[in-house]
């Protein structure tokens, strides 16, 4: 096996981030270098206690945890308890961790492992508001160069928004981190609502999950319980749909989904329309693509990948 591929998690933990995160932890393929914290679904002080707590679940207390943005660059925090519960996490009991978060900013840690890393050699996995990516390339905009790729939960186009009717939750909450992403000239892969409305936790791959016979599978399917009951009833669906893992089934198997290389630009000024995502996916502007923006999947497959590596665990 090729040596795994080196990734951070930037993360604002929140259900689906959690099921994401597992997912990275169980893959050999993948080596997290650690998980960032940034303030999104609920505040920081609860962002970085969740994603401790599915760091043990996983069974991987090793693994290290930056706290970082409590805010977005200048805009007030607008948080998503009426989605994720109260404390983010909603559905299972977990454990208070154990394991300490670490002293360093996560910001610096961005910084300082991209910097001493090789050139394409960091992945970044965005799946909150993208506020400690863009405060780390304000930092030091030589990260730029190195960073690989960055894969990203974020936006909508075809499903227009799902926390206004223009705006997509991650890029609402942190318009400005998310235009100094899109225009850092980076790789960005873009996993937006018009692909994650399409892999929905139905009964039937929630009760998989819950079959697997681990605590993992278990706590999964008791956040996924939770966590659909807000789009189905939103929707009338069977299901929800589930986001950021998307991300992380990119890095294993890309060939299970299909997209567009386009121009997407975020509108930073317009109350009404703030953090759309403006995507160019006709391309009748004559704008550079920037981004690989992606619409489909093969759902099917998705979740057997979920359910076989959380099995792992
Ligand atoms: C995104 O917002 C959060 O509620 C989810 O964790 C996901 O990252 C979906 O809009
Ligand atoms: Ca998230």
């Amino acid at each position: 096996m090729p040596d795994p591929r080196k990734i951070i998690i930037d993360t604002d933990p929140g259900q689906d981030d959690a099921v994401a995160i597992l997912v990275a932890l169980a893959s050999p393929e993948l080596d997290v270098l650690g998980i960032t914290a940034v303030a999104g679904n609920v505040p920081l002080e609860l962002t970085q206690l969740n994603a401790r707590k599915i760091c043990e679940l996983a069974g991987r207390p090793d693994t290290k945890v930056f706290a970082g943005a409590a805010q977005p660059i200048n805009r007030k925090l607008v948080t998503a308890e009426h989605v994720h519960g109260r404390t983010g996490l909603d559905g299972p009991t977990l454990p208070p961790p154990q394991m300490l978060v670490q002293s360093k900013h996560a910001v610096d840690f961005i910084v300082e492992t991209i910097m001493a890393s090789d050139p394409g050699e960091i992945t970044i996995c965005a799946l909150g508001p993208l506020t400690n990516i863009a405060l780390a390339l304000q930092k030091e905009p030589q990260i730029a160069k190195r960073i690989t790729e960055i894969v990203l939960m974020g936006g909508g186009f075809f499903e227009g928004g799902n926390v206004t009717p223009a705006a997509e939750f991650n890029i609402y909450v942190d318009p400005q981190a998310a235009a100094i992403v899109f225009n850092s000239g980076i790789k960005l892969t873009v996993m937006p609502l018009d692909v994650t409305h399409k892999a929905l936790t139905t009964r039937t791959r929630v009760e998989a999950f819950r079959a697997t016979g681990n605590r993992a599978g278990e706590v999964t399917a008791e956040l996924l319980d939770f966590f659909e009951r807000y789009d189905e009833t939103k929707y009338g669906t069977d299901g929800g749909p589930l986001h950021d893992p998307n991300v992380i089934v990119w890095l294993l198997e890309p060939n299970i989904y299909a997209g567009r290389q386009i121009n997407v630009e975020i509108e930073t000024s317009s109350e009404l329309t703030m953090g759309m995502t403006v995507a160019d996916w006709w391309r009748v502007s004559d704008r550079p693509a920037n981004c690989f923006f992606v619409r489909d999947l093969d759902d099917e497959r998705f979740f057997q990948i979920l359910t076989e590596r959380i099995k792992r665990l």
